[in-house]
């Protein structure tokens, strides 16, 4: 109510401001000029200036000036009540309509406005809010299920650990070397979740510490082959990795990093690639770039799941499947490295079974060119 007698208000000021500041001009223009002008022409009409007539028409023209004066300013402050009555009304019920919904989404719950058709200034405001109100929403969507998955990763190493506890309490399990050795890798699994997790947030916040340092493409894709090599050899999937492809070019990157991020892509190719498939790292250069790409021939990636490789914890559902697969996490991280480096990570798959694709473009310059 408040709000509406202020708009009221406001808008009828600032119409009699206008209509008051007019009037006086109106006034001033009509005693200023009118009566001079309206002599001068009854002289030039043969009234001489003693002739009652014109003290008399004098008269009449003033009390003509005034009254429709007044009854121009009093109908035109009636109108100017009532537009600003109208105008009001009409933009009372958006304005409560969007304050409701701020309120709404404030509180946690996720509403639209629906565009109030007075203006384009006010559809402009509605499109911002529905898409802030998105926005919130998915980023409460991504908290929740981040808390969630955390919780379900850390479920498992910790449970088994605690069962190891007690059976060892018990005397039901023997410290031996197996005992030890699920101790470790569970151990190992959590604190890879947390460098994971801590990673992440680094890189989203701006807060990871490249030691940034010329690399030459070529050895980028030759160390990368090397290191996995054997891995690939012993599932029986060729891996063809092509360092002459980058030669001559090269790229500021923190090496140690930008191997992280190799090292996943070629980690998930062969994990979703069968024996006998084959995977491909190779390198593509333009003018200032250079992409990176991890093609595979394996399961592929169902168009609907292309959008949340990204996301931190994502994992599709063959991945799921596997007691040994990884958190989800080594896109989410590999994607916030590049973007750290001023590149970008993009994937592309034809579908399931027709293989996938990971393309890491990087800035790049041609060999002996300074920056
Ligand atoms: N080459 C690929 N072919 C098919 N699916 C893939 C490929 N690479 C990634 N994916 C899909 O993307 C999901 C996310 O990959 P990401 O590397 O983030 O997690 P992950 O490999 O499951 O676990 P982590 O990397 O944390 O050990 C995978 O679970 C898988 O479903
Ligand atoms: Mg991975």
């Amino acid at each position: 109510m408040l709000t509406r007698r202020g708009l009221v208000t406001r808008l009828l000021v600032t119409q009699a401001i206008v209509l008051v500041a007019g009037l006086v001009i109106c006034w001033g223009v009509a005693i200023l000029v009118g009566p001079p002008l309206f002599h001068q022409h009854l002289q030039q009409a043969g009234h001489t200036t003693q002739s009652p007539e014109l003290d008399h028409i004098e008269d009449a023209f003033a009390s003509a000036n005034f009254i429709a004066l007044a009854v121009a300013l009093v109908t035109a402050l009636l109108i100017a009540l009532a537009v600003s009555v109208y105008l009001t009304r009409r933009i009372q019920g958006p304005l409560t309509a969007l304050a409701q919904a701020a309120g709404d989404v404030a509180q946690g719950r996720h509403v639209h406005v629906s565009a109030s058709g007075i203006g384009a200034e006010f559809d402009q405001l509605a499109v911002a809010f529905n898409q802030m109100a998105d926005r919130l929403d998915s980023v409460e969507d991504t908290r929740r299920r981040l808390l969630s998955d955390l919780a379900h990763e850390m479920r498992t190493p910790v449970t088994t650990i605690e069962g190891y506890l007690e059976g060892l309490e018990d005397g039901v399990v023997e410290w031996d070397e197996d005992t030890a050795s699920v101790m470790r890798e569970q151990a190992s699994r959590l604190i890879r979740l947390i460098e994971d997790i801590d990673d992440v947030s680094r890189a989203e916040e701006g807060r990871m510490q490249l030691e940034l340092h010329d690399a030459a493409v070529s050895d980028l894709i030759w160390n990368a082959g090397a290191t996995f090599r054997d891995r690939y050899a012993r599932k029986g999937v060729n891996l063809l990795a092509d360092p002459r492809r980058g030669a001559g070019y090269v790229v500021s990157v923190d090496a140690q990093r930008m191997a992280q991020v190799l090292s996943n892509l070629l980690a998930n190719a062969l994990r979703h690639t069968t024996p006998g498939g084959t995977v491909q790292l190779s390198a593509q250069v333009a003018t200032d770039t250079v992409t990176l790409t991890v093609q595979d021939t394996g399961e592929g990636i169902p168009a609907d799941a292309l959008p949340h490789l990204f996301e931190r914890f994502y994992r599709g559902d063959t991945a799921r499947d596997r007691d040994h697969g990884g958190a989800g996490i080594g896109l989410t991280i590999s994607r916030a490295i590049t973007e750290a480096h001023g590149g970008r990570l993009v994937a592309h798959s034809d579908g399931p079974d027709m293989g996938a694709e990971f393309s890491v473009v990087l800035p790049a310059r041609p060999e002996g060119r300074r920056e």
